[in-house]
Parts: structure tokens; C-alpha cells; sequence
């Protein structure tokens, strides 16, 4: 196995999992104390608990070939966290958080992408490419250098958030910008791999939607059941998509029950609202500036079947959600990732949706610190005093 390792990413205090596994591990700590498991027998049970990743937690559940190889950097285990300050202001339910941004490259993009290059490892493909708004990118760029290839990222020109771009060349991809969209940029990795033997891993890649079905097994898992609405920004539609596969392939096995499923997009991008292609897609939230969905008929589908919908915000509520999260619950997310909560917080005003005592979940898809720019840029300088007691105590005490 490629990237095996040790640790994962930080737990949910929810996660019913978690202490489970700690009370086996204090059972088999004091049998082995008792020197009833030899050394390796001990070995043996410490790496079957340990985390490694949504690829052996899950794989039984995907549907990957048999020459697939695991490239894996610990994703997914990301904390379903309760937001009850932020729930408070909006009405009387139970609301989480699925903090995605905390995978291993900062979005959720690190779930498919393990599943898409660790079959194109096995496959034996030596370079992989997508076309990005700059989480794929990065994503993308990570895994195929845990694996040993070479990775391409085309970007639409200017308008891909620092952090991203940083992470792609810090990865060691080869960063290409086109002078057009992510659409545009999209239809050319597309023509090409049509071409050449160069590995597609944008969410076209039916292995993408595979790995991202797992976060939807994560949260049935932790709350025991499907909560009773989902509400997650949609851009390419491939994340709406694999949330929908995975809580219906759960509930054929578990009965875990299914969401309603409110999907966002910005009024500057909204296709799947207006109903048409959008040419020139504007929003703030440049991770879903997207005006030609790939797998948007899926999410429209998923919409429907199941009794929810897509609708779209303005790039003020975005940035307003924004920061109620990150001043109510100190989670701090990139603007893309606030759509779904902006989104339920419209459609609570709005009085499309009663969510008095129902069970709410936000897919928060990407880390703040993403998009540091939409912060800093609007920022009143810090005040700068000299270093000394008196000049710190005026500005504090007043
Ligand atoms: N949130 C973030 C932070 C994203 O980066 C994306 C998509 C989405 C939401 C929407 O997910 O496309 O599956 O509907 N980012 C892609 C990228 C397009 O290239 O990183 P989707």
C-alpha cells in the first residue's frame, strides 16, 4: 500500500466511533499488559484500528477495480461539529458541520481524489490532469506526488484563490492558465486525455464520485441515521451528486434513511437555477464560478428524488455566512463553502423552510485559509503601538 502512515485528521467529539475504538485499545492495552498477546499480535490490532484513510475504511462500499492501489494521505474523519450559536440565530434546530476543509490538502476534493489516482496508479497511468478552480488542483497535484506521477492543472486566468495556486506548485504540479473559464478549461482536458494516454481526474472520473460518497457514509455513521436536510454549495455538481449515491446506497444496507438535499450556487452562476448554460459566470466564490456543470442533470436529479432542491445566493450572503461562522462558532471556511448555509439561512427567512426540531447538515467543503485575500483585502489595518505598556493599555482600557 502507498501512504500508509499513522494519525488522522482531527475527530469529531461526536463520533460515537472514536470512543468505541478507545475503550478496545484500553481492553487490548490491559491484555497485553497481562502478556496474553504476544508482540506482534499486539502490532497486528494497533495498525487494524488505526486510521487509513476512506479507501480501507470504505473500500468494501466502492466500486473500484481490483488493479486499484492505494494512494492515500489519511483523508476524510473529518469532524461533524455542532453549531448551536449560529443554529440559535437562525431558528430552533439541530445544526452540524462537516468541516471538510480539514482533509489533508484543505477540501473535500482529497475523498475522489484518492479513489481517481489510486486506480490510475494501478492502472499504470504515469500522469494525471484536471481542469480546476483550484481545489481539484491541489488535490490532484498532492496525490500524484505520493504516487510518483506527474500532474497537470489548467486554471482559468486570475481568478483562482492564492491558496490554491500556491498548493498546486507547491505539490510540484504543472500549473497551465487558460485565458477563458473553467469551462473552457475543462473541455480542453477533456479533448485531450480523448488524445492521449494522460489520466482525467475531474469529477467526470466515475472513481472521484466513488471516494466522495464516503462523507456521507461518515455522517450516518456518527449521527446514526441520515439527518433530515443537506445543504452544500454545488459548482460542478460532482460533490451533490456522490452525497446522494451515498446516502442511498446506506440506506439499502442500513436504513440509515435519506435527506432532503438543498444545493447553492451563486446568483452569478447558477445554471441550475436559470436553467441554461451562463457564459460568463461572476461570484465572489470562486471555487463554483461554473457555468456549464458537467454532472448537472445528477444534481437536479438528487434535488428532486429527493424532496429538496437547488436555489441560488447573492455574494453578500455568502460573505455575510462567512462570518457569522467564523464569529459564532470560530470555523472558518473559504466563501464557496458558506453557500449551504447561506442558502438555509434564505430559505429559512424566506419561509420555504421549517426547520424547528429537525437535524441539519452543512457540507462546509474548504478551509479558510484557501482564500485569505477575501479577508485581508477589506481589512482596516491592525493599529500599530509602540512597545510599551502604556501605549497598549490606552488602546485596550481606553
Ligand atoms: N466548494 C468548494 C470549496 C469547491 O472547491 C467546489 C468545487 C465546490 C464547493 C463545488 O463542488 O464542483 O462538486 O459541485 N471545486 C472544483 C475545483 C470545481 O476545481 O476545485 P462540485
Amino acid at each position: 500500500m502507498v501512504g500508509a502512515g499513522v494519525g488522522s485528521a482531527p475527530q469529531a467529539l461526536t463520533n460515537r466511533h472514536t470512543s468505541k475504538t478507545q475503550i478496545k485499545m484500553r481492553f487490548i492495552g490491559i491484555k497485553y499488559i497481562w502478556k496474553k498477546l504476544s508482540n506482534a499480535e499486539f502490532l497486528c490490532y494497533t495498525l487494524a484500528m488505526t486510521y487509513q484513510g476512506v479507501l480501507h475504511k470504505y473500500g468494501i462500499l466502492l466500486d473500484l477495480p481490483s488493479h486499484t492501489r492505494t494512494v492515500s494521505l489519511l483523508e476524510g474523519n473529518t469532524p461533524l461539529i455542532k453549531a448551536g450559536n449560529l443554529s440559535r440565530q437562525l431558528g430552533d434546530f439541530e445544526l452540524f458541520i462537516k468541516y471538510e476543509g480539514l482533509n489533508p490538502t484543505g477540501s473535500f476534493k482529497d475523498r475522489g481524489m484518492t479513489a481517481a489516482v489510486s486506480e490510475a496508479l494501478g492502472r499504470g497511468a504515469m500522469t494525471v490532469i484536471c481542469a480546476s478552480t483550484g481545489n481539484t488542483a491541489a488535490s490532484a497535484a498532492a496525490y500524484a506526488a505520493r504516487a510518483g506521477m506527474k500532474s497537470i492543472v489548467l486554471i482559468p486566468q486570475g481568478k483562482v484563490a492564492a491558496g490554491k495556486l500556491a498548493g498546486a506548485i507547491a505539490y510540484g504540479a504543472q500549473v497551465i492558465q487558460i485565458d477563458g473559464s473553467f469551462d473552457d478549461a475543462l473541455t480542453m482536458v477533456i479533448e485531450i486525455t480523448n488524445k492521449h494516454p494522460i489520466c482525467l481526474v475531474n469529477s467526470i472520473n466515475p472513481y472521484r464520485i466513488e471516494g466522495q460518497k464516503t462523507s456521507a457514509f461518515e455522517i450516518c455513521d456518527v449521527l446514526g441515521s441520515a439527518p433530515d436536510w443537506l445543504c452544500l454549495p454545488v459548482g460542478n455538481a460532482g460533490n451533490i451528486t456522490s452525497y446522494w449515491v451515498g446516502f442511498k446506497q446506506y440506506n439499502e444496507i442500513k436504513s440509515t434513511g435519506l435527506p432532503q438535499i438543498l444545493g447553492v450556487q451563486a446568483a452569478g452562476a447558477a445554471p441550475l437555477v436559470l436553467g441554461h448554460p451562463i457564459e460568463k459566470p461572476e461570484t465572489v466564490a470562486t471555487a463554483i464560478r461554473i457555468g456549464k456543470p458537467a454532472r448537472g442533470e445528477q444534481a437536479l436529479q438528487a434535488a428532486e428524488e429527493s424532496n429538496g432542491r437547488i436555489i441560488a445566493v447573492s455574494d453578500e450572503q455568502i460573505l455575510d455566512m462567512q462570518k457569522m461562522l467564523a464569529t459564532l462558532e470560530g470555523i472558518w471556511v473559504e466563501p464557496a463553502s458558506a453557500a449551504g448555509l447561506a442558502g438555509l439561512a434564505h430559505e429559512i427567512a424566506n419561509g420555504n423552510l421549517n426547520p424547528k426540531g429537525k437535524r441539519v447538515v452543512a457540507i462546509c467543503t474548504g478551509h479558510g485559509l484557501k482564500d485569505p485575500d477575501i479577508i485581508t483585502k477589506n481589512m482596516d489595518k491592525p493599529l500599530v503601538v509602540p512597545p510599551r505598556l502604556d501605549a497598549l493599555e490606552k488602546i485596550i482600557l481606553g
